[in-house]
């Protein structure tokens, strides 16, 4: 089994804790989440959404953990450890994607139909590992774009001390954005410089081992990240106007939930939580069989979601004290919040600053990080590479991708050959960048569907009575007791261990998996892909 040199695993439930917390709390939560919620319905759609993440993120987080410890191996290795490698849904999988494929070929989509067919092929071919395979592609694929996001952090936390940037009207601010994220004239080397610096930062980090580097750095730099928070939140919260910001941010309009809003909901789970890639089955991987499963996903998602919350209080309230109007995305982190925070009185705009990007470079390094765990485990479980070789070759992929992301940025007029191939294959005539087609590709359509993948190989095939079983090492009995007994605070004497009841967490978290979780993910995808319109 991998793990057992002490490097390779978590000192404990706490090192393991942080770690995923790390991965989880990311850009997702500081510029997807807050903006989400000001748009949707603000409380309202936060009440959604922590009820997403009990029905789906809760289970499926406890499944990809449990399969992990339970295989104790890299996701390739876990999805055939526990069943035969081929069955009825990896034959109707592949069976649905050739038939697609052919659909895709005669409406006129070439490109589109080989990329199916190949994953169809490979399912009826490998069958399961299919999915522990595509745990290995789809990181590299979001380290490569999550790599520029942190090399534009980088810049603005430099260029902001070296008094370079100037944020003191929006439209300055816009002058700084601009060529940054569109890597143009100048900046260019700027901007390559930057995201193969990040790019340094989580090798040296991956290098130093699971123990060494990813737990010990998560430990220093998790809390440090919570702490920044509250002092941009104080900052915040004490300007004058504050109070519109909260109300954008929070006041709970039921009026604006929509099927929509249900969708996006689930989507953001999927991303923040880390969900649908093998990182958490990596993760639970390197955990001992002492630990507890379901605290600890109870922990991660609890800080998750205290993190996303805490990022719209630190910048909403700034955001509309200074009289700008919200936006999202990008625009909103990289134009709009510098200048609001460059306006605050005192003349510490610059400080501000810094302390914002530091945070965003802090939760995106330990993101990134995580990213570079499921393909490492794979290159040195299936074909037996040292880990460090592993680690090195994994990070100079992403940096090539990385870089070819950070110049076609804004067109191809940086790499005018290669744009057209790729125009032409994802695209059609329509534009899009290089960025914009691995978001979508790897968003939009992978990650709901190994997400998918994974709730029927652990729901269905490995089975939730299996996976149950590996859930009980550790627990404290609570994942059998009567739940409204657990609820109001008493626990059975016996701590459940007889199983007499029949409305446990276990059995809970069994349904949720086997039929709320699939129905939910493939309501998502469809609705990301097109198919379906909320
Ligand atoms: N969870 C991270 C975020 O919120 C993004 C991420 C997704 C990281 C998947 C790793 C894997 O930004």
């Amino acid at each position: 089994m991998e793990g057992e040199k002490n490097n390779n695993n978590w000192s404990g439930q706490l090192g393991f804790l942080l770690a995923a917390a790390g991965s989880s709390i990311g850009l997702g939560n500081i510029w997807r989440f807050p903006y989400m919620t000001g748009m949707n319905g603000g409380g309202a759609f936060v009440l959604l959404y922590i009820l997403v993440v009990i029905l789906i993120g809760v289970p499926l987080m406890m499944a990809e953990i449990s399969l992990g410890r339970a295989a104790g191996a890299n996701p390739v290795r876990a999805f055939s450890l526990m069943t035969p490698k081929k069955g009825v849904f990896t034959n109707l999988s592949a069976s649905l994607l050739l038939l697609g494929a052919i659909v895709m070929l005669v409406t006129g989509n070439p490109s589109g139909a080989v990329i199916v067919a190949v994953i169809g092929a490979m399912f009826l071919l490998l069958g399961w590992k299919t999915v522990g395979f595509f745990c290995g592609i789809v990181p590299i694929i979001l380290l490569s774009y999550y790599g520029v996001i942190g090399g534009w952090t980088l810049l603005y936390i430099v260029d902001s001390i070296r008094g370079l940037n100037d944020f003191t009207t929006i439209q300055g601010a816009e002058n700084v954005m601009r060529p940054i994220l569109y890597a143009s004239g100048g900046w260019k080397w700027a901007v390559i410089i930057a995201q193969l610096g990040f790019m340094a930062a989580c090798l040296g980090i991956s290098l130093a081992g699971v123990r060494d580097g990813i737990e010990r750095w998560s430990k220093m730099l998790m809390p440090l990240l919570f702490v920044l928070m509250c002092v941009l939140i104080v900052r915040g919260l004490t300007l004058p106007g504050a109070a519109k910001g909260l109300r954008f941010f929070l006041e709970p309009d039921f009026s604006k939930l929509t099927a929509g809003g249900v969708i996006a909901a689930v989507g953001q789970a999927f991303f923040t939580l880390s969900l649908g890639m093998g990182i958490m089955l990596t993760y639970g991987s390197y955990l001992n069989p002492q630990s507890n499963i379901t605290k600890a996903t109870l922990g991660v998602i609890g800080l998750d979601t205290l993190a996303a919350v805490m990022a719209g209080i630190a910048i909403f309230p700034a955001v509309f004290a200074m009289g700008f109007a919200p936006s999202g995305g990008p625009d909103l982190t990289f134009k709009v919040l510098p200048a609001a925070f460059n306006m605050i009185p005192g003349g510490m705009g610059v400080i501000w600053n810094v302390l914002f990007f530091l945070m965003l470079f802090i939760a995106a390094l330990t993101s990134a990080i995580s990213l570079i765990e499921p393909p490492a485990s794979i290159l040195v479980g299936e074909l037996k590479f040292n880990r460090k070789a592993a680690v090195v070759i994994i990070v100079l992929l992403c940096s090539v991708i990385g870089v070819i992301c950070a110049l076609s940025m804004a067109d191809w007029t940086n790499l005018p050959e290669f744009g057209k191939v790729i125009q032409k294959i994802w695209y059609g005539k329509a534009p899009g960048s290089f960025f914009d087609t691995l978001d979508s590709f790897c968003c939009n359509w992978i990650l709901p569907m190994l997400g998918l993948a994974t709730t029927i190989y652990v729901g269905w095939i490995w089975g939730s009575r299996n996976a149950l079983k590996e859930l009980r090492e550790g627990d404290t009995g609570a994942l059998d007791n009567n739940i409204w007994l657990l609820i109001a605070g008493f626990k059975a004497k016996d701590g459940g261990k007889d199983r007499r009841y029949i409305f446990t967490p276990g059995i809970l978290w069994g349904f949720a998996l086997r039929w709320i979780c699939p129905v939910l993910v493939l309501l998502a995808f469809f609705n990301c892909i097109g198919v379906l319109k909320f």
